[in-house]
């Protein structure tokens, strides 16, 4: 049975969102994001008000076996989109839109943002090309979308990777995999 749901974030929900900021502020996860520092309640309510204003509002990821009503299944992660999806977006990387992922420490390694990252594609009916930019070092993260994204380049610190979402039929390579 699946045990994966992905639900619009309920920005209502404090407890949701101290967890999303429990999540960001994990060592793991600020190694492997651009900006590195500690994120304080102030620069999160930024942060927020960036994925309210977003054409994609973040996507929870619910882990449980409540079909009919996911949100009270357990909250182990969250699927993000910046830059060029932002209608009021101030150019980020020449208006692409870009997806973050993060896992709740306690559930990584066990194949969840595999499962969640595929029924994203499979699910959501959007027409954009959507993109991936990750350090070059996240080897879990490579893995993640050499699989299920296409290869697109790389520069000294990042690999960049797309899914075009007009193009169900794309190749997706595993170029940019590093050999791992
Ligand atoms: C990156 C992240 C989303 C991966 O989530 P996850 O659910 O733990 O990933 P998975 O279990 O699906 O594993 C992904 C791949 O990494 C591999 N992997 C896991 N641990 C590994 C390790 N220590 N060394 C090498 N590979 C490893 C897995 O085997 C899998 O590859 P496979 O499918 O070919 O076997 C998660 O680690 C995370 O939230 N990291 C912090 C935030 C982050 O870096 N986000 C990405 C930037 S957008």
């Amino acid at each position: 049975m699946d045990d994966i749901f992905l639900e619009m974030i309920d920005f209502k929900n404090k407890m949701l969102l101290d967890k999303v900021l429990e999540w960001r502020n994990d060592i793991d996860t600020r190694n492997n994001s651009i900006n590195t520092s500690i994120i304080t309640e102030d620069i999160f309510h930024n942060i927020i008000e960036k994925y309210k204003s977003s054409k994609y509002k973040p996507l929870i990821i619910y882990y449980g076996n409540n079909i009919d009503n996911p949100t009270e299944n357990n909250p182990i992660g969250i699927l993000t989109f910046i830059g060029g999806c932002n209608d009021n977006n101030d150019n980020n990387d020449n208006n692409n839109c870009f997806i973050g992922i993060n896992i709740d420490p306690n559930y990584r390694n066990k194949q969840i943002s595999s499962r969640a990252l595929r029924k994203f594609i499979n699910e959501f009916e959007i027409k954009d090309k959507i993109y991936a930019k990750i350090k070059k070092y996240n080897i879990n993260s490579i893995k993640l979308f050499s699989k299920l994204f296409v290869f697109s380049h790389m520069d000294e610190d990042f690999m960049y990777y797309y899914y075009d979402f007009s193009n169900k039929n794309q190749v997706i390579s595993s170029n940019g995999y590093l050999g791992l």
